[in-house]
């Protein structure tokens, strides 16, 4: 049994390896439970050592057994965990990640990465002078379908991308809006929804080179957006669209085609379309067109298509698991947040292009983050 006192860094490799990591977790709020019930849906991997809200207690989590604490500093002081989740919101992310490496506490940190690039610069420069460990939490690169599609795409099964199509379109409940900061800029669905799309497609497409988009607050004429139509230019010369937009209903979201968020009504629709040379893939669904005929490839040729359904995992489960392998056995980020901070530049640039009505290159913004 280790001591609470000392931290999983303290002991020889061999131990570190075979150790749980201790976890704790700052904001308790809609995504910071959802953290929680990871950890403690992990025992062989994890073990929960405290949880800080100055606004949610130990009340709603009859299931918790760790101590509650009305600041980080008492949880990390006291409990000196190995690393935190980072749920709180966006503003705090920056300046509690920095106090986490300051302290050598590795760290995720839910998306976005920080609200601005200017702060994730900051957070990125204690990052590296720390050496901690960090993860972005874009936990859908861990869908299975996802991994599938990153295989099929990096084993040429398309042939060369020439384009993805992507719609994210839901109708939010008006409810919703009733929390002012959503109604504000940075509170709409190009920062919440539209960055995991993003995400998703540097993931899948490769890096992004620059996005010319469009920006709407025609239906609801908040003074944020309620629709954004973005073209995007991957480095390698590829093209890709997303139409994303939270007051139109429909089956096209990921969520919808996942059942990953029980939020979201299933639908089983797919959300992506990869187009390569040699064929196309639909994500989430994995339906993979070729030529019927190989040797054959036109428009006067039929198609065949596969379907190449995979189990499903929970991604919270597969990311945190993949966070403690991160720490103790060296394996790479899937999405550190260096990662996270790039993929938060190309989504900022949708707004910007926006607002301009020009494309916006990415090499700078890249550059700025070091
Ligand atoms: N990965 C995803 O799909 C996903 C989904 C939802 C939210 N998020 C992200 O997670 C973050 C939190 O979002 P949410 O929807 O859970 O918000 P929320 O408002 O439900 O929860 C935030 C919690 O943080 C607490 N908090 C405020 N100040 C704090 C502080 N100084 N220290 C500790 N806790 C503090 C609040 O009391 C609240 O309970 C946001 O960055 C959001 O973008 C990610």
């Amino acid at each position: 049994m280790l001591s609470n006192f000392r931290r999983l860094s303290d002991y020889p490799i061999e131990i570190q390896r075979m150790a749980k990591l201790k976890i704790g977790v700052l904001g308790a709020g809609l995504i910071g439970r959802r953290h929680i019930d990871t950890i403690l849906a992990c025992p062989d991997d994890a073990v929960l050592v405290g949880v800080a809200d100055p606004a949610i207690g130990p009340d709603r989590f009859p299931q918790v057994k760790a101590p509650f604490f009305a600041t980080p500093d008492e949880l990390l002081d006291r409990e000196k965990p190995d690393a935190v989740v980072i749920a709180t919101p966006n503003s705090l992310h920056a300046p509690q990640g920095i106090d986490c490496a300051r302290r050598g506490v590795h760290f995720i940190v839910e998306k976005p990465v920080t609200e601005s690039l200017e702060s994730a610069a900051a957070l990125l420069r204690a990052v590296r002078a720390s050496g901690v460990k960090t993860l972005t939490g874009h936990h859908r690169r861990y869908l299975p379908a996802v991994r599938r599609a990153r295989q099929i795409l990096s084993e040429g099964r398309i042939g060369r991308l020439v384009g993805v199509s992507v719609i994210w379109a839901t109708r939010k409940p008006d409810a919703y809006f009733d929390v002012a900061w959503r109604k504000e800029p940075g509170g709409g669905p190009i920062l919440i929804n539209l960055i995991h799309e993003i995400d998703l497609l540097r993931h899948l497409g490769g890096e992004i080179a620059s996005i010319a988009g469009q920006v709407s607050n025609g239906v609801r004429g908040f003074a944020v957006e309620d629709t954004s139509g973005a073209v995007i230019r991957f480095a390698s010369g590829a093209l890709g669209t997303i139409l994303c937009t939270d007051t139109g209903l429909s089956p096209w979201t990921i969520e919808q085609g996942t059942a990953e968020n029980p939020a979201f009504a299933y639908t089983a629709e797919n959300a992506y379309r990869f187009i390569g040379t040699e064929g196309s893939l639909e994500l989430p669904n994995l339906k993979l067109w070729s030529a019927r005929d190989p040797q054959q490839i036109a428009w006067d040729r039929p198609l065949a298509s596969t379907p190449m359904k995979v189990p499903e995992h929970d991604p919270y489960i597969e990311q945190l698991r993949h966070f403690c392998r991160v720490i103790q056995e060296g394996e790479a980020p899937l999405v550190s947040a260096e990662d996270g901070a790039r993929t938060l530049a190309a989504t900022l640039a949708v707004t910007e292009a926006g607002r301009t009505q020009r494309p916006v290159e990415l090499a700078a913004a890249f550059r700025a983050l070091g």
